[in-house]
């Protein structure tokens, strides 16, 4: 109920629409109104700025076991394709779908739910994709269909109290399709790669094919000896981007929440492999708290540490941040960001080749000639601890690194611990998903009194005035008596400092209902008095409480607190 609310006002206040919509829309693809566009932009500004451009390496960050540099990359979407190959996302970047036979539809194996039902001595599982809440209806109408009864009939039919989702089914010759009318009609699941295909070049052949990057961690990784060689960063330090990724899903579905195009906000943080756990620890919670000082406060948000079984082979350590969207089945959190403990995994990829998943230690995959099946750069990805060299290296008794190396020769790792392949913490947002969860988080529905005073229900967006897309109105009370004047002034010292809306048409509760609606934090009215001892009103969105300014004082008032 609440999403379908939100959706309504996200598109009816240009916050989302539907992609190519007057063409019918394009399933999984979304366009962010002029509402929608601030909103978005000032999440991936919060986000920058705190963790890139604000952030002070001299000093030691809380719960950080170190001081640490932060730059930032903007990288290609399309890359070399040899960077998928050695990620791992061209051989493993892959959903489970099932097909029906029956009405050629496809599905994603895991998302397809359903429940046993028994009738006329016939066990059958009815599946369906329906939303979580008509989940019920929409198998019971489906069930009575099938068994041909009517719905006075629907006694008859003896349910298994759960659902359960498709792959804990083992018989698919007992399963009704999500669509379909006869059983049975679902194929064995099989592999779906997500990338999606592209051509470069003009003659378009298998040789030309290319991807549309999934992540944007691959960009990153492949310029790490780049930064390394360019600016004077030392590890520890992180490398963060903002970009679109495109998963080409089976089934795209919430809204934004799973979409096929959509943004990512990455951070790649190398730090040496024996403080690495320290690092996760810090990323982790640090990007947490950063949902909380958005807005996120509820009791809707948790961080859920995977267990053991879900960690893939390579990490040591892997959180989500999770919130509770109000389109999940009660007591069910979706994904905002994963914190991924990675340890050497990639930049030993793109140096030596795809890594063997099931090798432990990770080794090079090989293909049936036994040399690499997707041979890496050749290039070396490893650090070299300049500093720790400098201090060691007379009580070492070497004359050179080299021959500290030759020394050491036949050992695993001869360069260490002054040479090493860092490990990487890896914090992964979704901005779309974030913009998601602040859009439902904000979404209330109250009362305000009107300009007699009169108590009027009322939609309202509380959000944090830092991603508010507008985050002052001003409002002259009536179109004459010079109001509108002084407005304009107040608006245009404000527009420079921040996003500022006039507005002197319509009944001033109306309008101040309207910036409710967009999450505007604050409205400025002009009104008799402020003719009198030049003081104006502001209104505060969530409090409603009003109080008055000097004229003088209004653009450092607005501004001191949006800030
Ligand atoms: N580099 C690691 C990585 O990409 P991921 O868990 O696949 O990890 C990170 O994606 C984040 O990107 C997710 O937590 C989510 O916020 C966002 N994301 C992933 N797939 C998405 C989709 N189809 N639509 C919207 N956001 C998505």
């Amino acid at each position: 109920m609440l999403m379908e609310k939100l959706v309504s006002l996200c598109k009816r206040r240009g916050f989302l629409f539907q992609s190519s919509e007057i063409y019918g829309g394009l399933n999984g693809f979304w366009d962010y109104g002029p509402l929608g566009v601030e909103l978005k932009r000032n999440i991936k500004e919060a986000w920058w700025r705190d963790t890139v451009l604000a952030h002070d390496e001299l000093s030691v960050p809380e719960g950080a076991p170190e001081a640490y540099q932060m730059v930032g990359l903007d990288t290609s979407i399309i890359m070399h394709p040899q960077v998928w190959k050695c990620s791992g996302h061209y051989d493993l970047f892959h959903d489970y779908m099932v097909d029906c036979r029956e009405t050629k539809r496809r599905y994603r194996y895991d998302q397809v739910r359903g429940r046993w039902v028994e009738a006329k001595g016939q066990r059958i599982f009815v599946s369906t994709t329906a939303e979580p809440e008509e989940e019920a209806a929409d198998t019971e109408a489906r069930a009575l269909k099938f068994f041909k009864l009517r719905p006075k009939d629907a006694a008859q039919l003896k349910w298994d109290p759960e659902f359960l989702s498709l792959p804990q089914v083992k018989d698919l010759s007992l399963v009704l399709g999500p669509d379909a009318t006869t059983l049975g009609t679902l194929t064995e699941p099989r592999e779906f790669n997500l990338m999606f295909k592209t051509t470069v070049g003009a003659l378009g052949g298998e040789e030309d094919v290319a991807f549309l990057r999934p992540e944007t961690a691959q960009g990153i990784f492949v310029n790490f000896k780049n930064v390394l060689d360019s600016t004077r960063v030392k590890i520890p330090f992180g490398i963060a981007q903002i970009g679109k990724s495109f998963r080409n899903e089976i089934t795209p579905r919430y809204f934004t929440f799973r979409s096929r195009e959509f943004e990512q906000m990455e951070i790649e943080f190398f730090c040496h492999p024996e403080s690495s756990q320290l690092w996760y620890r810090y990323w982790r919670d640090r990007r947490l708290r950063w949902y909380v000082s958005l807005g996120l406060a509820s009791e809707k948000l948790r961080l859920r540490e995977h267990s053991p079984a879900e960690l893939s082979h390579y990490s040591t350590g892997t959180a989500d941040i999770e919130y509770a969207f109000p389109f999940l089945p009660p007591g069910e959190f979706g994904e905002l960001e994963g914190i991924a403990h990675r340890g050497d995994f990639d930049l030993r990829s793109h140096m030596e080749g795809k890594l063997d998943e099931k090798t432990r230690p990770l080794r090079v995959e090989l293909g049936p000639d036994g040399k690499p099946k997707w041979p890496g750069s050749g290039r070396d990805l490893t650090y070299f601890d300049e500093d720790a060299w400098e201090r060691d290296r007379e009580k070492l008794g070497v004359k050179s690194f080299k021959e500290y190396i030759e020394k050491r020769k036949g050992e695993e790792k001869p360069g260490w611990p002054y040479q090493y392949v860092p490990h990487v913490v890896e914090p992964s947002a979704g901005t779309d998903r974030a913009a998601l969860a602040f859009l439902c988080e904000a979404y209330a529905e109250d009362e305000a009194p009107d300009e007699n005073g009169v108590p009027q229900k009322r939609v309202v967006l509380r959000l944090h005035p830092r991603i508010a897309p507008i985050k002052a109105a001003v409002l002259p009370l009536v179109r004459k008596d010079g109001m509108p004047e002084i407005a304009r002034d107040i608006y245009r010292a404000l527009k420079p400092r921040i996003a500022t809306f006039y507005d002197e048409k319509g009944a001033i509760g109306r309008r101040y209902r309207r910036q409710d609606e967009a999450g505007t934090p604050f409205c400025v009215t002009v009104d008799g008095q402020t003719l009198e001892d030049r003081t104006v009103t502001i209104r505060d969105r969530d409090t409603l409480k009003q109080w008055r300014v000097k004229v003088d004082d209004v653009v450092e008032e607005i501004v001191r607190r949006v800030t």
